[in-house]
């Protein structure tokens, strides 16, 4: 299109990620505000956020603390290099995140997206072993339905097919485990299931298949969230812990998602007493107003790294904008704001009902399965016959055009993840408006 062919506001040459462009620019699903528990829309509505964002507005939308906490830190000190220069605000950070993250995960590498800090543990997974002698550990494995963002690490080591299949060959040498779900034992289930925890024997699988010599890390999310919210069966976390450190592997928690309360907890590490040897965070550190993202990293592994010269760069990673100020000002005060609202224990107190609520869609149309744990919830919903992902295209046009709700939705899947800080009533309200949504759509 040549510029003067163009009309202002024009939606073409946005091309939008993980979206069908066409038939969004049809019938475009736009909002220009936001506050606490609500979206606005252009044409005044109020919209209900039933996914906190994309599981990252734990805290509810436009906080005050954050938003001026991020006004300040543009006014005082814009940018800093974070390449052999600091700013005393990361270092703060990095002291409150150590202290908040389970076992000795007592230090902090920063990036801007769940993607980057995927890539910044697998690369840090294979420094540790080559520092410590074992360069031939260099494979990773994953798991089929896990995801880990869109860079080649994460699509990589991810076991989501649509994602994967027109990128090539990606990393070499990555094995995966399978999917910890099973509907015929598992369906409608609440919480973690009874029945799966022997599939971590897998690993065990695994290991004899390609030799422990070669495995750097096994990454897995503790609750699969992306896929559709895929609790882990009851033990099968422990065992992974167990048989990674059996062979010397590393486990890297992937809690872009469970970070930061959506299991009631800091991290789901500690919901489930797992301590991995690195955890990846993102979204929810700043609630979502800031891109930030990190790794917390154990101590043996930091220190793994320390043996070269004193004046040498000991790790050759990093981001331009790793620790950025007004990122690392969201973060403390998000941080703050989750600690003076105890927006992890309001999490936890609301999962009973949560869970109820979700429960409670059962005997609505085509609902083939409920998977609600924390404040997360998986609804599959009965493809159309043939037509994959069109009922539940059907679902993200009608909520946002007739039912003023919000709710991420992936093919047939809706995943229901309110603010940690939604009440009772907007509960029973994002429940009461996803029942007419399945209504409509049946
Ligand atoms: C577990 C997990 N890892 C990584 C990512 C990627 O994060 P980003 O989209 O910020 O790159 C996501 C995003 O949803 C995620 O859920």
């Amino acid at each position: 299109m040549a510029p003067f062919d163009m009309k202002p506001n024009e939606l073409e040459p946005y091309w939008m990620p993980f979206t069908p462009n066409r038939s969004f620019k049809e019938r475009p699903r736009l909002f220009s505000g936001a506050k606490d528990m609500h979206f606005f829309t252009p044409d005044g509505r109020k919209v209900i956020d039933g996914s906190s964002g994309l599981f990252c507005v734990n805290a509810g939308h436009g906080r005050e603390p954050i938003t001026e906490a991020i006004k300040t830190a543009a006014e005082t000190l814009d940018y800093a290099p974070p390449f052999q220069y600091g700013h005393p605000q990361q270092f703060k950070l990095s002291s409150q995140l150590a202290l908040m993250a389970p076992g000795d995960l007592d230090y902090a590498l920063y990036a801007n997206s769940g993607s980057e800090a995927v890539d910044t543990a697998l690369k840090v997974a294979l420094a540790y072993h080559r520092n410590r002698g074992e360069g031939s550990r260099t494979r990773f494995i994953g798991r089929e339905r896990g995801y880990h963002g869109v860079g080649f690490g994460g699509i990589s080591v991810g076991g989501m097919v649509a994602n994967r299949k027109m990128f090539g060959n990606m990393l070499a040498g990555v094995d995966h485990m399978a999917t910890t779900y099973n509907r015929a034992e598992q369906a409608f289930t609440v919480g973690e299931p009874e029945w799966g925890g022997h599939l971590a024997d897998e690993l065990e699988r695994l290991v004899g298949l390609h030799d422990a010599s070669t495995i750097a890390a096994v990454i897995v999310e503790p609750v699969a969230g992306s896929t559709g919210c895929l609790p882990p069966p009851k033990g099968y976390l422990e065992r992974l812990r167990e048989i990674t450190e059996n062979h010397g592997i590393l486990l890297i928690f992937d809690e872009v998602i469970t970070g930061f309360g959506r299991l009631g907890h800091a991290f789901a590490s500690d919901r489930y007493g797992v301590v991995p040897d690195m955890i990846t965070f993102a979204k929810g550190v700043t609630n979502g107003a800031v891109p930030m993202s990190g790794v917390m990293v154990r101590k043996g592994i930091y220190e793994a790294h320390m043996g070269g010269p004193d004046h040498m760069i000991e790790l050759f990673h990093g981001y331009t904008y790793s620790g950025h100020p007004l990122a690392v000002a969201a973060a403390l005060a998000t941080q703050e704001l989750y600690k003076q609202e105890d927006i992890f224990g309001r999490a936890k107190a609301a999962e009973a009902g949560f869970c109820e609520a979700m429960m409670s869609l059962k005997s609505s149309p085509n609902v083939a399965d409920i998977r609600p744990i924390g404040l997360l919830c998986g609804i599959d919903l009965d493809p159309l016959p043939g037509q994959p992902g069109v009922r539940g295209y059907d679902a993200i046009e009608r909520m946002y055009h007739e039912f003023d709700l919000y709710c991420r939705v992936t093919m047939d899947t809706l995943i229901v993840a309110p603010p940690l800080i939604a009440t009772e009533s907007d509960i029973g309200d994002i429940r009461d408006r996803v029942e007419k949504v399945l209504k409509a759509v049946s």
